[in-house]
């Protein structure tokens, strides 16, 4: 049985807001989407009176998913901000991106775009894999080196954050839907010995979605707080491809330990590298380092090696920017085969040359990220 929009506003009437008023006559709902059982209202108010809503949302969401033919209902609590003053930004002596060492405190004063930022109980450090470009191979980065940190011993998540286009159920091969414990929170799948979360487990992979600024980051909001995650060393959060709003906007918000920029030889993609570093230098979340994937082109009969692309831009331009270089990543068959197979490289051949550069990868950033793993 499908649930209908009438159902699901008739629910929703029978919740009050702060001030007692239904919610449906509180105009503060905006289009409620139903999409094959599941629900996705969205709310919409200032960020002051975020905290009196937050148990209405709990609520909302407890009626409509407890309608029948409900699969799941995400109510997103969204606080659009007017722009504020941009807060002076610590002046560094030299070039360059701070190291994960120089990384504040998550306790940052209020206005500060940190400021928004909480750590998430249970998870010590979160990073992000990102690129300024789209198709350089971030997803199949994210996913392998979450397998390359979970060799190291590390307990890891991850985190599908490109709800535009969401891989991850596809590259893990994952079909079930998330199910929810007793708090009403979701439980990552579990697959490879990672957990792991995506909106690709709501919604179908080829919906388009089209989501609006705040949508985006309420959506991504509760993919990190609304999951029970356990207890993780590092969680590996996939980002959306590009240095937009929406990229930063998640860049301020999730409390990142560090990002991971993902390149490719060519120069536009290292131009557009170039825009990712700035994006995390402006939110003051340090670069842990860049790889450069799809580095050379590797026979898949013969191993042969061939730099259809130059060799070493990545690298160069790591040191001119003072980050860390962390890796190179061949061009391989197997590594694209295995992913559309749904069985990462890492996990169908573990004691190949691929794997080993994911893992060698992981190693340099679990150094980086020492201080945070050891702390938790
Ligand atoms: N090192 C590699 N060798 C061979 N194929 C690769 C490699 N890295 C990625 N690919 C392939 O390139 C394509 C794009 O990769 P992926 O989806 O990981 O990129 P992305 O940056 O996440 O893309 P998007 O910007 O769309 O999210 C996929 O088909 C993937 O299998
Ligand atoms: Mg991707």
């Amino acid at each position: 049985m499908s649930v209908t929009q009438q159902q699901v506003l008739q629910a929703l009437a029978g919740v009050r807001s702060p001030r007692g008023v239904a919610l449906t006559n509180a105009d503060v709902l905006s289009p409620i989407t139903v999409s094959d059982g599941k629900v996705f209202p969205e709310r919409a108010r200032s960020p002051s009176e975020a905290r009196a809503w937050e148990s209405v949302r709990a609520q909302a969401e407890t009626v409509v998913r407890a309608l029948p033919g409900v699969a799941s209902a995400m109510i997103a609590l969204t606080a659009e901000r007017k722009a504020g003053p941009t807060p002076p930004r610590p002046t560094r002596p030299g070039q360059g991106v701070p190291p994960a060492a120089a990384h504040r405190p998550p306790h940052s004063p209020a206005g500060s775009p940190m400021a928004r930022q909480a750590e998430i109980p249970g998870i010590a450090a979160v990073i992000a894999v990102a690129s300024g470009k789209g198709g350089v191979g971030k997803s199949t980065t994210a996913l392998n080196l979450a397998l390359g940190l979970r060799d190291l011993g590390l307990r890891v998540g991850l985190l599908d954050a490109d709800i535009y286009g969401p891989s991850v159920p596809r590259l893990t091969g994952i079909r079930e839907k998330p199910e929810l414990n007793d708090e009403r929170k979701m439980i990552p799948i579990e697959r490879f010995g990672l957990a792991v979360m995506s909106i690709g487990f709501l919604v179908e992979e080829d919906t388009a979605m089209i989501w609006r600024g705040p949508m985006v980051m309420s959506a991504i909001t509760q993919m990190l707080r609304d999951v029970a995650w356990g207890t993780l060393d590092v969680l590996v959060v996939d980002m959306p491809p590009g240095t937009g709003d929406a990229q930063l906007t998640l860049a301020q918000n999730v409390p990142l330990k560090g990002a991971i920029i993902i390149s490719t030889p060519q120069d536009l993609s290292l131009i557009d590298a170039r825009r990712g570093l700035a994006m995390f230098k402006k939110v003051n979340v340090p670069v842990l380092g860049i790889v450069e994937n799809m580095s050379y082109f590797q026979c898949p009969h013969c191993g042969t090696r061939s730099d259809i692309f130059g060799h070493g831009g990545a690298r160069h331009e790591a040191e001119r920017l003072g980050v860390p270089f962390l890796g190179e990543i061949p061009l391989h068959m197997a590594i694209r085969t295995s992913s559309d197979a749904g069985t990462p490289v890492v996990v169908s051949e573990p004691d190949g040359p691929h794997a080993a550069i994911y893992r060698a990868i992981g190693a340099e950033v679990r150094d980086q990220l020492r201080g945070a793993i050891a702390a938790a």
